[in-house]
């Protein structure tokens, strides 16, 4: 029985994930925070006939990392998928004198991103067989502060894995989604009536498509052709203008200030 561990996986992207990934007969351990969510998804998965473990854990902090780094290197209960899912936007200042906000973004989208990845990975090599996907952006090929450069780390360690891996059949995909219907805008407290609605894409499709590109063993998935036309002129076009335009839509996501 194939068993995938799911990081955030109690709402949008994650969760979606894991019903994807149950209905294909995966059972699963889904990681989060908030214990009464991981509670209804689990229970919702298991109405599906599998078997779902839930590990409560704050990857912010580095000994819950730990915890789930274990669990994904024990020979005992192999884990064959791993989905690096858990994220939020850092939607501050980059001279704010507080970096809080920022040091959580580096923990939980990367420093948790590169121990997991790499239990991951020790846990799958002696098997020879195993996949690992991290959600990384579309945010990190433009520049958006410091969420848009923890996710091209987040793209370009994906990479770097995937070489390291080649020829082991331990796969590596960065999942770079643009803009997704989930709960991440409205934790961040940003607007989003200025994103054009053809830029907007459900979890489940991007799911779906993602899943059909680690299959492929597709090192950098970028969901729908709109997106990839999109990346392939931000690769391609002045950086100049790239900044240009990620000023306006930095400007464009500040809600008003309300006196
Ligand atoms: N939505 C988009 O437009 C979009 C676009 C591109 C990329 N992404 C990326 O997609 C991923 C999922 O985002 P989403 O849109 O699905 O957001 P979401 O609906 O807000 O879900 C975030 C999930 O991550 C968990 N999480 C947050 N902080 C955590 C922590 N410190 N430790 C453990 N779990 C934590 C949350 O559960 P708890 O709060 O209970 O911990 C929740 O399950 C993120 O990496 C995000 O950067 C999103």
């Amino acid at each position: 029985m194939a068993v995938a561990l799911v990081t955030g996986g109690t709402s949008g992207i994650g969760a979606a994930f894991a019903r994807i990934l149950a209905a294909r007969g995966y059972d699963l351990v889904l990681v989060a925070r908030t214990a009464s969510r991981l509670e209804d998804m689990a229970t919702e998965i298991r109405a599906m006939g599998r078997t779902v473990e839930i590990l409560q854990a704050d990857l912010a902090d580095r000994a819950d990392v730990s915890k789930v780094a274990a669990r994904l290197e024990d020979p005992d209960n192999p884990i064959d998928l791993l989905v690096n899912n858990a994220g939020f936007s850092v939607h501050t200042s980059l001279i704010d004198p507080d970096v809080g906000a920022h040091d959580r973004g580096f923990e939980v989208m990367c420093r948790a991103v590169l121990v997991l990845s790499g239990a991951a990975a020790r846990g799958m090599l002696p098997r020879g067989t195993g996949a690992i996907l991290n959600v990384s952006s579309t945010a990190g090929f433009i520049t958006l502060g410091s969420y848009s450069a923890i996710k091209a780390w987040v793209t370009s360690f994906s990479e770097g894995l995937s070489i390291e891996l080649k020829g082991t059949g331990v796969t590596v995909t960065a999942l770079c989604p643009g803009w997704v219907h989930t709960e991440f805008h409205e934790r961040a407290g940003v607007t989003t009536s200025s994103i054009p609605n053809f830029l907007w894409i459900d979890a489940e499709p991007l799911v779906k498509a993602a899943l059909k590109d680690v299959e492929r063993g597709k090192v950098i998935s970028i969901p729908t052709v709109r997106y990839r036309a999109l990346i392939w002129l931000a690769r391609h076009a002045p950086k100049s203008a790239i900044r240009k335009i990620s000023g306006s839509i930095s400007s464009s996501r500040r809600k008003p200030v309300v006196q």
